[in-house]
């Protein structure tokens, strides 16, 4: 229940993106940030005093000392499923960072219990909210590259040291194959990929990932090693191309000037005019602090857009059968 105007709010785990959730909600109008965990007492006590909230190091302590109406999950993502778990149980309303969970059966024993509970659990695929996507989305809707052909991402960087649990198809592909199935409209229906450890002896630090969804390929590109950050994406259609960069938040549009005719000697052609351009600059609202005010809507006047947990958990699979896929690519190799 929540009483009068305030909404209160926690975030469990402030590293280093739990600590970005703690700020957007310190600064949110309508919202009471109540309190931060955090296993580690510095950290969980820096964000504390800056936030200007309560802290305690254990999560379980909080959610049961504090009268919560929404919670922020930013542990690493092996132990989302235990934390989420302990706050549908009290009621909670939970936002868990991306991905959803590590396993299918821990993103399913989140949503059972979310459906048992009647608990909203949204998931954080933050590039969701990111406006160059908003407005991609909506001229796709508009039809203005007419049928699409194809879709290329490049999600490339250096190596996060924080990230223990998990390899960088589930850490990072997961927030391109989410994009896809939000732009297109669809999953797909074939799942291929390669990756491999080049830095990093033990999880997969680079792949290359092919979806196919019934006409329309996509290619993503992901990897730990490349000492620069690139956030891109790009999307072929008949009618047009764009480039988008997440980082600079701009979308940059080409329109096809094209006529199908025949040359002199009888032969079909495509005849290409200068394109006409268009170079968006939508860099204005955090992609974060939208994402938050969305689910904050959604938890108390249930109309935000959020991704739900089976939205996550539909990324989560695609992302656990590419790394399969590479698997068996691997094994056929060696
Ligand atoms: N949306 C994005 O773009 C994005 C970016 C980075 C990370 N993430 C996600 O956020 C999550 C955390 O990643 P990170 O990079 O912030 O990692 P991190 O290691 O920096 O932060 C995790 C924090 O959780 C704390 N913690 C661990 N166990 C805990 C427990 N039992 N109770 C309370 N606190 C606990 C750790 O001390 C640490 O401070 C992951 O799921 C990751 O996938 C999302």
């Amino acid at each position: 229940m929540i009483r009068g105007d305030e909404l209160n709010a926690a975030v469990l785990g402030v590293g280093n993106m739990g600590r970005h959730h703690a700020r957007v909600y310190a600064a949110m109008p309508g919202v009471n940030l109540v309190a931060v965990a955090d296993v580690s007492r510095t950290l969980g006590q820096r964000v504390a005093a800056k936030c200007g909230c309560k802290y305690y190091k254990d999560y379980k302590q909080l959610l049961d000392s504090e009268n919560i109406h929404a919670v922020s999950i930013a542990v690493p993502t092996s132990l989302h499923k235990a934390v989420a778990l302990e706050c549908i149980r009290r009621k909670i309303p939970v936002l868990i960072e991306k991905p959803i969970a590590d396993t299918v059966s821990s993103a399913q024993a989140i949503i059972k219990s979310s459906e048992k509970h009647g608990v909203p659990v949204c998931v954080g695929h933050i590039e969701r909210f990111n406006p160059t996507i908003l407005k991609l989305r909506k001229l796709i809707e508009q039809k203005k590259f007419g049928r699409i052909i194809s879709i290329s991402s490049k999600r490339v960087g250096l190596f996060p040291p924080q990230i223990k649990d998990t390899d960088v198809i589930i850490d990072l592909a997961v927030h391109d194959i989410d994009i896809c199935a939000f732009l297109l409209g669809v999953q797909p229906t074939s799942v291929n990929a390669r990756a491999g450890r080049a830095l990093n002896s033990t999880r997969y630090d680079y792949a290359d990932i092919i979806l196919g969804y019934n006409g329309v390929d996509v290619v993503i590109q992901v990897n730990w090693i490349t000492p620069v950050k690139v956030r891109e994406l790009s999307l072929i259609g008949t009618k047009g191309y764009a480039e988008l960069n997440y980082l600079t938040q701009t979308l940059k549009i080409y329109k096809s000037n094209y006529q199908k005719k025949f040359d002199s000697y009888g032969d079909y052609i495509v005849k290409f005019g200068t394109p006409q351009t268009e170079e968006l600059n939508l860099a204005g609202r955090e992609p974060l602090q939208l994402e938050i005010e969305n689910f904050i809507s959604h938890v108390s006047k249930k109309n935000g857009h959020v991704v739900s947990a089976g939205e996550g958990l539909h990324a989560l699979k695609i992302a656990l059968k590419a790394a399969k896929s590479a698997q068996r690519a691997n094994h056929h190799h060696t």
